[in-house]
């Protein structure tokens, strides 16, 4: 490579590197090295979309738009959304048990956080689940469900999903609680009104303390986002999470992240189940 060469290339990496720092920053994703291709890959994607081949390039229209508006497609396109309806399903044997025990104490009055629900799978499911422990009995419930990027948090509202989204949903609930459309050669299903209804979808960044959500929360589901966080965030996260949920109500996090060490008022009752004492 001819000197002229590799400054041009070293440039182009500082850029980048600046660019996945700007990501960090923003979200607390931690966008490493190891996954230098797949992050490359995902910000070339929005990078072709404006026609720009260079990093530096690319970091200087971000840099300029103070409206933060570029700042924000770059954190949906290159942030991970992967999930699925009833995505470690143990965890929703679990609530439908512990709300049924709740409901048989005389409960009626229901407050869950879905706090990093991507595409709208987790909170669906969890909706699903309640209404089948609730039945004809009228309860008031309300499941916030949150998510930094804005793409996805536009899909979960809609509620539209592929055959292949549902597959995991057991069919007599699927076809008790999505509609089913026909979309030009193959169908698609849409979540019903009455789910929809229990949800609140709002944008909200998980870095910003103290997080302005009424306390007393009966469950909060955070689940595979703080394995992209640092030790210092994950400890800030739990934190605000022990202040938000109510003595005895619970913290479910993904199946391969663990708060151990890091919850002070929690106690583990099963791996990825945490109950406030
Ligand atoms: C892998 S998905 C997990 C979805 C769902 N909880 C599950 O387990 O199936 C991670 C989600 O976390 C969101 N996320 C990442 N950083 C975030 C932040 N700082 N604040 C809020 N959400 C964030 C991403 O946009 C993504 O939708």
């Amino acid at each position: 490579m001819s000197p002229t060469a590799t400054l041009a290339s070293r440039s182009q990496d500082r850029a980048l590197d600046r660019i996945r720092q700007l990501v960090q920053d923003q979200t607390g994703i931690m966008l490493k090295e190891n996954k230098g291709s797949l992050v490359k890959a995902r910000i070339a994607k929005r990078m072709q979309k404006l026609g720009l081949i260079e990093y530096d390039k690319y970091l200087c229209l971000i840099l300029d738009d103070t409206s933060g508006r570029e700042l924000q497609y770059l954190v949906d396109a290159v942030s991970t959304n992967t999930t699925s309806f009833y995505r470690e399903s143990e965890h929703f044997k679990f609530i439908r048990s512990v709300v049924n025990d709740w409901m048989k104490k005389g409960k009626r009055s229901f407050r869950f956080w879905s706090a990093a629900s991507s595409t709208g799978e987790e909170p669906y499911t969890l909706a699903i689940e309640l209404r089948e422990v609730f039945g004809q009995t009228n309860i008031d419930t309300k499941i916030l469900a949150t998510d930094i990027n804005q793409e996805v948090l536009i899909a979960a509202q809609k509620g539209i999903y592929s055959e292949d989204n549902v597959l995991p949903v057991p069919k007599p609930l699927r076809n008790k609680y999505f509609s089913r459309q026909s979309a030009g050669n193959r169908s698609q299903y849409a979540v019903v009104n009455d789910l929809k209804k229990m949800i609140l979808f709002r944008q909200f960044n998980l870095i910003t303390p103290p997080y302005p959500i009424q306390p007393d929360l009966d469950m909060i589901i955070c689940r595979n986002v703080m394995i992209y966080f640092d030790h210092k965030l994950r400890r800030m996260l739990a934190a605000e999470f022990e202040r938000l949920i109510r003595p005895g109500g619970y913290l479910l996090i993904g199946h391969a992240e663990s708060l151990t060490g890091i919850v002070k008022n929690m106690k583990c009752v099963k791996p990825s189940i945490y109950v406030k004492e």
